[in-house]
């Protein structure tokens, strides 16, 4: 019995993972050295969300720790907001000023907490006003909905005192989910927003995956990159209607390795089996590695649940933090981002 449910299970696993017959089509756009570049300087700036300098304060240039972000670091930076553990889903990451490549980055942290854990298994898909038929993940939309209000302002006034710099949203593993949202109701509101995301995983169903790749390139390029067998971009599963966005932008080289132009393939449709989708083997060092040490700044948490278990940190109330860039009177704090036991900082733009 024991034996003929392994050989069911099996096939079952074989069948939902068999690749059709006709492959899709490539689109195999060559990547040139100047995205090439631009590609590794938003990897930096997702690595930089990792590093508590960038988070737990405002007003301050951006740096890494442990060489992730060197770059971003020879950049004309300053931080408008830096969130740390707020709210109930423990929403991570800054605003920045970037004044040397005209651009305004809004960056968010992967998982690195309890609270992210939890935000990550509520994958059960909710109702999203973005389109017709739209659903989204439950936790990733709960983390998005407790910090937007905040998020969008800080951005609005930004962008009014930088209006000729481009929006540009970024971040890693459940940080790619909360980039993914923000892009999504920036572009629902007519704002051009150009995005990066590393191994994120699947955020709505196909309707929202449809509707986010239909979007005129007027409002902006998205970024999906996947790596190797970065198992993160195979959650949630397709088989309980989640859909990810097309284009995906696959990187072929191994951990540890050098990025190059030729190691990255763009992947028309978002569920193709020639990019991450065609691994069994997965390896979470692959979901660590994008164009260097993307989680360099975390101790070992960076992975979602239940992988990085062992390493999440509980942020008890000791990490409150309360800076010289919060300016209580310049923000009305939304209820929902009280930051306790976190920290929310700001400075004005
Ligand atoms: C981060 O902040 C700590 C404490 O303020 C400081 O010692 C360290 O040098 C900072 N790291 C970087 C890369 O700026
Ligand atoms: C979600 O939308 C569908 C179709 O519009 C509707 O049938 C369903 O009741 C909604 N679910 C919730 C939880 O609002
Ligand atoms: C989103 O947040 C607002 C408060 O900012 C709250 O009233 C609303 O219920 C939240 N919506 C969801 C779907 O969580
Ligand atoms: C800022 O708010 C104004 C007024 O609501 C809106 O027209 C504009 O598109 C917003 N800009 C951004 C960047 O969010
Ligand atoms: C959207 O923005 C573009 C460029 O900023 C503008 O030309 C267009 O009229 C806007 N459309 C709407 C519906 O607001
Ligand atoms: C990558 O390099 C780090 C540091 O040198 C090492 O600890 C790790 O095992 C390497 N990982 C792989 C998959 O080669
Ligand atoms: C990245 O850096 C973190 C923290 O130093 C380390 O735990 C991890 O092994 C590194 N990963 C790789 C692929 O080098
Ligand atoms: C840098 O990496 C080491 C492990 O190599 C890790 O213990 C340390 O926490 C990292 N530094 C920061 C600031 O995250």
């Amino acid at each position: 019995m024991l034996s003929s449910m392994s050989h069911f299970a099996f096939a079952l696993l074989f069948l939902l993972q068999a690749k059709p017959l006709a492959a899709l089509p490539l689109l195999q756009a060559p990547v040139s050295a100047e995205d090439l570049k631009a590609f590794s300087i938003f990897e930096q700036y997702s690595a930089a969300a990792y590093c508590p300098n960038n988070t737990e304060h405002a007003d301050r240039k951006i740096r890494c720790d442990n060489e992730s972000c060197p770059t971003v670091e020879t950049a004309q930076t300053r931080t408008v907001l830096g969130l740390s553990e707020a709210g109930k889903s423990g929403v991570t990451g800054f605003l920045a000023t970037d004044q040397t490549n005209n651009q305004i980055v809004l960056a968010f942290r992967g998982t690195d907490s309890y609270k992210n854990a939890m935000t990550d298994i509520d994958f059960f898909i909710t109702n999203s006003s973005l389109c017709e038929s739209c659903g989204v993940a439950s936790g990733f939309s709960s983390a998005w909905n407790e910090s937007r209000v905040l998020v969008m302002s800080i951005l609005n006034q930004t962008k009014t005192k930088y209006p000729l710099s481009k929006i540009i949203v970024t971040g890693h593993s459940l940080g790619g989910a909360l980039a993914t949202l923000a892009t999504a109701e920036l572009r629902k509101n007519n704002v051009s927003v150009d995005m990066y995301t590393f191994g994120s995983p699947r955020v709505g169903n196909s309707a929202f995956a449809n509707w986010m790749t239909s979007l005129p390139p007027s409002l902006g390029k998205s970024y999906r990159f996947t790596h190797m067998s970065d198992p993160v971009p195979q959650y949630p599963s397709t088989i309980i209607g989640y859909e990810h966005i097309s284009p995906e932008y696959y990187i072929s080289s191994p951990t540890n390795q050098t990025v190059k132009a030729a190691d990255i393939t763009e992947l028309k449709s978002g569920e193709s089996w020639s990019g991450n989708r065609q691994w069994f083997r997965m390896a979470t060092a692959d979901h660590g590695w994008y164009f260097g040490n993307i989680t360099a700044c975390s101790d070992g948490a960076a992975y979602p649940f239940p992988m990085g278990l062992g390493n999440l940190k509980g942020y008890g109330p000791g990490s409150i933090v309360t800076d010289s860039g919060w300016r209580s009177t310049d923000f009305t704090l939304p209820p929902d981002l009280n930051p306790s036991p976190g920290s929310v900082s700001t400075a004005p733009p």
